[in-house]
């Protein structure tokens, strides 16, 4: 199985500090491209990315950056949005994952509704294939969302562990196994891929490992909180060193 893995919370670091200037300067701290560099060295797959309409983390910048010099193949998460899809059929990136951003696109289960979006999707998924790009949308593990994806033509849906993620107790979390067991067997019969993602951490990988058919996971937050957590040693060292040595 792959890992993706999703650095925008690198960039919402950076933006907590840098977000009143027009353009952030590619080298701001956190630095996007050394992450970029750090995921690939260390033997991930690809590199995830959201490009939201609010630009909270992500910067268009970023995902010219991401697209000229990242190694691995970048895939853009994006809501359905005229705005966001001209910048995704410019930049070119190997994968598009359409996401929901505003409270109309969501399911109950907050994935992509795609059963009210069918006809608009259908066309932003042509619009984005025309270009050779890939398509993933994410949503809920619920049969009628995966025949509507069926239906669009994308080649990937992305089951949201979200609600296995956020179990309260084993005989729950096993429940949300088996839908997304089921919803991985569904797609696989349609004619789509599988890739997951949402929640995904250290200690329920080793369960989502179970539910058959998964291509990638997508992992973002629980990665970027560890990195701060094993590297704040060697970061605090460092200032050390350079305070004592003059
Ligand atoms: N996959 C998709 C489609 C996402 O939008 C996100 C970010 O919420 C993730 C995966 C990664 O989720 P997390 O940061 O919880 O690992």
């Amino acid at each position: 199985m792959k890992l993706g893995v999703n650095i925008d919370h690198v960039a919402t670091l950076r933006q907590v500090r840098y977000r009143s200037r027009r353009k952030v300067s590619p080298w701001a701290e956190p630095c996007l491209l050394d992450a970029v560099r750090a995921v690939e060295q260390a033997g991930a797959h690809g590199i995830t990315i959201h490009l939201r309409e609010d630009r909270r983390h992500i910067q268009d910048q970023d995902v010219w950056t991401a697209r000229r010099l990242a190694r691995l193949p970048l895939n853009l998460e994006m809501a359905a949005s005229p705005e966001i899809l001209r910048i995704a059929l410019k930049v070119r990136p190997a994968e598009v994952c359409i996401v929901p951003e505003r409270r109309e696109e969501v399911t109950t289960e907050g994935g992509l509704d795609v059963v009210r979006a069918g006809t608009r999707l259908r066309r932003t998924v042509s619009a984005l294939q025309e270009k050779g790009i890939v398509v993933s949308l994410f949503i809920a593990p619920d049969p009628a969302q995966i025949r509507a994806a069926a239906a669009t033509g994308a080649e990937f849906i992305e089951l949201h562990t979200g609600a296995f993620a956020e179990a309260r107790n084993a005989a729950q979390q096993a429940k949300e196994r088996t839908r997304l067991k089921r919803a991985a067997e569904l797609a696989v019969a349609l004619g789509l891929r599988v890739n997951a993602g949402h929640g995904i951490r250290y200690t329920n990988v080793g369960s989502i490992l179970k539910v058959p058919h998964l291509e990638t996971l997508n992992i973002g937050h629980s990665i970027v909180s560890r990195a701060v957590m094993v590297g704040l040693q060697q970061a605090v060292r460092e200032m050390l060193q350079r305070m004592q040595s003059r």
